[in-house]
Parts: C-alpha cells; structure tokens; sequence
C-alpha cells in the first residue's frame, strides 16, 4: 500500500527518534499518529535487537499500540522518572514551545515529558509556526461540571471556546480521566504562552492545558519529499 506524502514524513522523524532509544531505557510514548510511527519502529527494535526497554504510554491508543508491538510497559502512576520521553505536536514554534492535545491526551503527555530526562518532539514540517495557535486550536482539558465556569471564564479572556465532540459516539470526546475538552482560539494567535500556561492552569476547573513551554529539548522535523531530518536544539 503507499503511503501518502506526509504520513512518509511523519514515518521519518519516528524512525529517527527511535534510533536515540538505547539499551535500559524508561521511555515515554507519546500518543497520535506520529507517535504511532515511532511506537511501531521501538518495536522493531525490540524484537530485532533484543533492545531492553519500559515503556510508559500517555493514553489507551500508546498502550494498545506498545501491547501489539510487544514492548513492555508500566502505568504512569508507577513512574516518576524517564530517560527519554518522544512525543507528537500539533504546533511548535522557533523557541520550542508547543501546542499539544490534538489527540486529548495532552495531560498525561505533559506529565511524561515533565518527568523526562530528554524529551523529543517529533513533527513533520506543517506543524512548524511563527507564533502559537495560528493554525490550530488550544485544547484545555476541564472537569465536565466546570465546563460552563471555566468557558465563560475563558471568553472573558478573549477566546473563542468549542466543546470538542465525538464523532463516532454521540455528545462530547471523554478524556482517558473522563473529562472534556474545550478547543481555544484566541484571534491573532498567543503573545506570551509562558504567561498564558498559568493562566490557564489557575482557572478553577481547569486540569490542563496543551501548552508545553520549555519542555522540548529536540524538535526532529521531516519535510515532506525530503529523506533527512531536520534536527532544532
Ligand atoms: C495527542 O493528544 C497530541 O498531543 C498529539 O501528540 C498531537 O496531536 C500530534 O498528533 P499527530 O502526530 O497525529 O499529528
């Protein structure tokens, strides 16, 4: 089957990033469908190189997909410490500041990217921007009876506020903790993520924010059409 252009690069940059796996590893897997490329690759590794790892996924989807490769795992809530976490993004900026959470799992990624030693965010090159939530909205993971509160309280702000919906179930996407998410926009894109991320974070509420500020310590892009990977330290 061929693979279209852009799922080829995202294949790219999670082939690379499982190069930088070694033997003994904690490694956080990330969640998404680059990430799925490179949870794919790790166990390639695995069961060709006879490479010694732990897993520990940030949602259901990483820890289906480590079960199918056969990568062993340990649930988040027994780790608190990584050697490398490698993860998606939605945006990244030219400080490496990122929106996260397009696939919901954003709290739990931030938790793995938190507790890693190096995290690595793995993005082909339509997600590279200028300025933060100019292509893509800011998802915001709220307790289901603060969804109201914390929405009005978000367009007090300024924002543009959509409840995320399902689409093959009816009614709103449930987190993996069982929460809501609520997708913002504010007009002219985000000036100060760094200020923004605790804004956010102090609504009452509010249990987290896509926002990753100083947290990426490598971005490996891959541009369509093109075999290298780009390396941002
Ligand atoms: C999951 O909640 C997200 O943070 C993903 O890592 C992000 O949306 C990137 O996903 P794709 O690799 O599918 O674009």
């Amino acid at each position: 089957m061929t693979m279209n252009p852009k799922d080829l690069a995202k294949k790219r940059t999670g082939e690379a990033a499982a190069q930088l796996v070694k033997d003994g590893m904690m490694v956080g897997l990330g969640t998404g469908s680059t990430a799925a490329f490179m949870i794919a690759a790790l166990g390639q590794r695995v069961r060709e190189e006879g490479l010694k790892i732990i897993g520990v996924p940030t949602s259901f989807q990483s820890v289906l997909l480590a079960r199918k490769e056969g990568i062993p795992t340990i649930p988040l809530d027994e780790a608190t410490h990584l050697d490398i976490a490698i993860d998606g993004a939605d945006e990244v900026d030219p400080q490496k500041n990122l929106i996260k959470g397009g696939g919901a799992a954003h709290t739990r990624e931030k938790i793995v990217a938190a507790m890693a030693d190096y995290f690595v965010v793995i993005v082909d090159d339509s997600k590279l921007v200028e300025k933060l939530n100019t292509t893509f909205a800011l998802p915001i993971e709220v307790l289901p009876l603060a969804a109201a509160f914390v929405t009005k309280r978000l367009e007090e702000m300024g924002a543009k506020v959509d409840l995320r919906m399902a689409i093959r179930k009816g009614g709103p996407v449930i987190t993996d903790q069982g929460n809501f998410v609520l997708d913002i926009t504010f007009p002219g894109g985000i000036d100060d993520p760094v200020v923004l991320e605790y804004q956010l974070n102090n609504i009452p509420g509010v249990l987290e924010n896509g926002l990753f500020v100083d947290l990426a310590d490598l971005i490996l892009v891959a541009r369509t059409g093109q075999e290298e990977v780009q390396r941002i330290e």
